[in-house]
């Protein structure tokens, strides 16, 4: 049994750092467009852009394509759970057709996109499949519902898969992807020609105007129009913050001692979540969602993943385990459009509920249509809001309201320091407010302010990633504070252990 696991996705191993610049090489310059964010969605946005005749930057806090789109199970489909049932029934059968149809599009564009990239680009069928007798209504409701979307999605008694399903709904000739090196490949392609990346350069703020001006922590771009595309948007405008919820998964990657991975790209619905993928002859199973900031014990998530995949194969040895999270609205449809009401230079792409590689595609065109001046379908405008989803949306600013004014956190550890053992964490509370406390594993301390510097939530400390998560909108920092993920775009403030 192989004892080493890499703690970062399988998509990062071996893959040089980009070689892109900082944006202050390029310090005050004019675009026609700054896309901040170097994901699948900033890059094809720009990507097209470009090939519309515009000159384009893209600004990336880290390197390209190492967030969300870099940390996920590579699957590109049209088929995403029980997305058409649920759509339907909160929405109709329009949306959800208009829905499948621009998934669809997402899915083909990928297609052609990743022909001139070495992405291990394969066409596979997409199984949602039913674990347990009670599912099986909702396999036949979401076949029923994908089919009246306009999808050809079949039935299938038996996917590759081994273990029995009581059910399954099949869409065929969908993607999966070497998903980094395919990011790595579209920004090869935005640069030149006028056109820019830039890397390590996290926005910290954007000024709209004839031009606007992005402000990035190397001086500053001009944009006529600025795309936000930073999975969780960052601007503290637009009313994002109240309308989305960040959710967290896991997964591990595994090698066989027998057998082949299933060439199936599969997921259950119903009870518990697990989705299934194969990578040349890893096995990756993913799942364990849950809120961002939310209690639990993230080794325990793993194992039960690591279980799963023994339970079903025989299992060699597990290589990767990793996290990511992924912003889910309040009224389960991407919001894409207009960064707040009548802002027609300043556009947003977000909330793609753990399905982005096919919705930040085709959210890349309906923004490239938009910034070329072109009408787009208002089904995901972000300032969308109906009487019946309101109650859904208060639910979900209670629990955020409470996240932010109650002094709920527990310590999570000792507040001696004395007693803090490497690896783990604890609060210690002074004049200044609360102060997280970690012990890296060679005995040295970090500490920071507990105080999220997006809109003021207590951070908690994650035990897997060793990292201070907020609860309330999924902002990250390492235990010195620096910002990992955002909509945060300010480290925590340093304090003395
Ligand atoms: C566990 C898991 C599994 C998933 N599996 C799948 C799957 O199988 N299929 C699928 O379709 N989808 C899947 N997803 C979802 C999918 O990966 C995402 O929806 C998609 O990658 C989002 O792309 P993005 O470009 O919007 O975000 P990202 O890839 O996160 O890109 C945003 C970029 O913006 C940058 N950024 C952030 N703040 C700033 C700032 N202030 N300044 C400059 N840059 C900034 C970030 O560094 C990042 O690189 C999964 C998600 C999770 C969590
Ligand atoms: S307060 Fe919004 S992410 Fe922390």
């Amino acid at each position: 049994m192989q004892t080493t696991t890499a703690l970062r996705s399988l998509w990062l191993d071996g893959i040089e750092p980009t070689p892109y610049p900082t944006s202050a090489a390029d310090d005050g310059a004019l675009f026609d467009v700054v896309v901040v964010g170097g994901g699948i969605t900033g890059l094809t946005t720009a990507l097209l852009l470009k090939r519309a005749g515009l000159t384009v930057a893209v600004v990336e806090a880290d390197l390209v394509g190492r967030g969300v789109t870099g940390n996920n199970t590579a699957k590109v489909t049209a088929l995403q759970s029980t997305v058409y049932s649920e759509l339907e029934s909160v929405h109709g059968t329009d949306a959800a057709a208009g829905y499948a149809r621009a998934s669809a599009a997402g899915v083909d564009l990928v297609a052609e996109l990743a022909e001139g990239i070495d992405c291990a680009v394969e066409r596979r069928p997409a199984h949602t499949v039913a674990l347990r007798p009670d599912d099986v209504p909702r396999i036949e409701a979401e076949l029923d519902a994908a089919v009246r979307a306009g999808l050809p999605a079949v039935s299938d008694a038996a996917p590759d898969l081994p273990f029995p399903v009581h059910a399954a709904v099949r869409l065929d000739e969908q993607l999966r992807l070497h998903p980094l090196r395919y990011a790595i490949g579209l920004a090869a392609m935005v640069e030149g020609g006028g056109c820019r990346v830039f890397e390590r350069s996290r926005v910290r703020k954007v000024r709209e105007g004839d031009p606007s001006t992005v402000h990035t922590e190397h001086g500053e771009l001009r944009g006529g129009h600025v795309v936000i595309a930073t999975h969780y948007p960052i601007l503290d405008r637009g009313l994002f913050f109240a309308r989305l919820e960040p959710l967290r998964s896991y997964c591990v990657a595994a090698t066989l001692k027998d057998g082949s991975p299933p060439s199936s790209m599969a997921i259950s619905t119903g009870g518990e979540t697990w989705s299934i993928v194969s990578a040349g002859d890893r096995l990756v199973v993913g799942g364990q969602g849950h809120q961002v900031g939310e209690r639990g014990d993230s080794e325990a998530r793993y194992a039960a993943l690591e279980e799963f995949a023994r339970r079903h194969w025989d299992v060699a040895g597990f290589t990767h385990r990793w996290s990511a999270q992924d912003p889910v609205p309040y009224d389960r449809l991407p919001m894409i459009g207009a960064y707040r009401p009548g802002a027609d230079r300043l556009h947003v792409a977000t909330g793609f509920a753990k399905w982005g590689l096919s919705t930040g595609t085709f959210a890349a065109t309906l923004l490239t249509d938009r910034v070329l001046g072109r009408e787009i379908t208002d089904l995901f405008s972000p300032t969308r809001l109906t009487p019946r989803k309101a109650a859904t949306l208060a639910r979900m600013n209670a629990k955020v309201g409470v996240d932010m004014v109650t002094d709920h956190l527990a310590p999570t550890g000792s507040s001696d320091l004395d007693d803090l053992a490497p690896g783990t964490a604890c609060v210690r509370r002074d004049g200044l407010g609360k102060t997280g406390v970690y012990r890296d594993a060679d005995g040295a301390l970090h500490a920071v302010s507990m105080k999220c510097t997006h809109l003021g939530c207590v951070v908690r400390f994650n035990t897997a990633e060793h990292s201070w998560d907020c609860p309330c909108h999924g902002s990250r920092f390492d235990v010195d504070g620096a910002v990992l993920e955002g909509p945060a775009v300010r480290p925590l403030d340093k304090r003395t252990p």
